[in-house]
């Protein structure tokens, strides 16, 4: 049977997201947004793209009518505002909670068998939205965050080296902000650390601009943040569980009880296949590693509370 993906956010992100399943022909596609018109439109010029592209996916487009979610394998929640320069994700915190708690119960009704990938900023935040909303159980709600920031690091390794991308390995755990902890030990060029491979002092300048990686281009951009590499990541996740890779990347999930952490959403290594994530896999942290990944759970506890207060 085909599989069957809906992206909610029918904006740059989530019509990327969109072409890239239909391209590499991992399920139909359906596109959902709040515009009247740009969802069917962006679908009807992929559909029109096919021919060209090679794949029989089909695309439909649907503003606000979440009957077209039914039965999704996936879905992927982009729907919310992007940062603008100068805004920091976490100022998003309100207008996209309320959008996410309201997506996330429209989809949940249509699809509940389905696994949540959330993309919408702060991230880790609006996981613990999306999974309150859902009534989903924790392995089926997962954040894209990981993937990304560690995308960005193998690219900036591969750079620095001017080795191929596909030689490098990187690991960028913790929570989609300032705090993320990038883990240079666990990160390897041909199975080879970087420690080994370059001086602290440029590891430390990479470190810092994966860190900051979003807001580069948010200020290049200046109308909004990234969305070719965002979208990418969330197709990987997806493409692990649809094909039931138990493949091993960095996504927010619900910590209970590992690396010392109790339910609260935060990026960490797991093991996805076609349940969702099948297992959160606790790697060796030094002190000051775990220092950093504290520090980050602390920055999205804050988060969470200040919800709480917001409602
Ligand atoms: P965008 O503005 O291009 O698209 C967002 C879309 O959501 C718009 O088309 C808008 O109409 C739609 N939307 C708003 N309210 C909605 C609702 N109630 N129902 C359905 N659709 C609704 O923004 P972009 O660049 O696609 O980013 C989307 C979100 O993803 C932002 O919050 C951004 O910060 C976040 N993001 C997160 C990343 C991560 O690593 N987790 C990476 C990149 C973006
Ligand atoms: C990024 O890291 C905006 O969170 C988004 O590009």
């Amino acid at each position: 049977m085909r599989k069957k993906v809906t992206v909610i956010g029918a904006g740059n992100v989530g019509a990327t997201a969109a072409m890239r399943l239909a391209e590499k022909e991992l399920a139909d596609v359906a596109l959902i947004d709040i515009l009247e018109g740009v969802p069917a439109g962006k679908a009807l010029d992929l559909t029109e793209a096919a021919p060209i592209e090679k794949h029989d996916a089909k695309i439909i487009g649907a503003t606000g009518d979440y009957a077209q979610a039914k039965d999704s394998d996936i879905i992927i929640i982009t729907a919310g505002i992007p940062r603008k320069p100068g805004m920091s994700r976490d100022d998003l915190l309100s207008t996209n909670m309320g959008i996410m708690r309201s997506v996330t119960k429209e989809v949940a009704a249509v699809a509940p068998n389905a696994t949540l990938i959330i993309v919408s900023n702060p991230l880790d935040a609006m996981c613990h939205v999306a999974y309150e909303a859902s009534g989903f159980p924790k392995n089926k709600v997962i954040g894209m965050a990981g993937v990304l920031d560690s995308a960005r690091f193998r690219a900036f390794i591969a750079m620095e080296l001017d080795v191929s991308v596909e030689n490098t390995h990187a690991f960028v755990l913790g929570g989609h902000g300032d705090t993320m902890v990038p883990l240079p030990r666990y990160s390897t060029v041909a199975g080879i650390p970087i420690t080994e491979l370059m001086s602290q002092e440029r590891i430390d300048a990479l470190v810092e601009r994966t860190r900051t990686g979003g807001a580069e281009i948010v200020g290049l951009l200046k109308t909004g943040s990234a969305y070719y590499a965002p979208a990418s990541a969330a197709v990987e996740m997806a493409e692990a569980i649809l094909k039931d890779k138990k493949k091993i990347l960095p996504c927010a999930v619900c910590l209970n009880g590992e690396y010392g952490i109790h339910d609260l959403f935060i990026g960490v290594p797991v093991k996805l296949g076609e349940n969702g994530v099948e297992e959160i896999i606790e790697i060796e942290l030094t002190d000051s590693e775990k220092e950093a990944l504290n520090h980050s759970a602390d920055a999205v506890r804050k988060l969470v509370e200040d919800m709480k207060r917001l409602g």
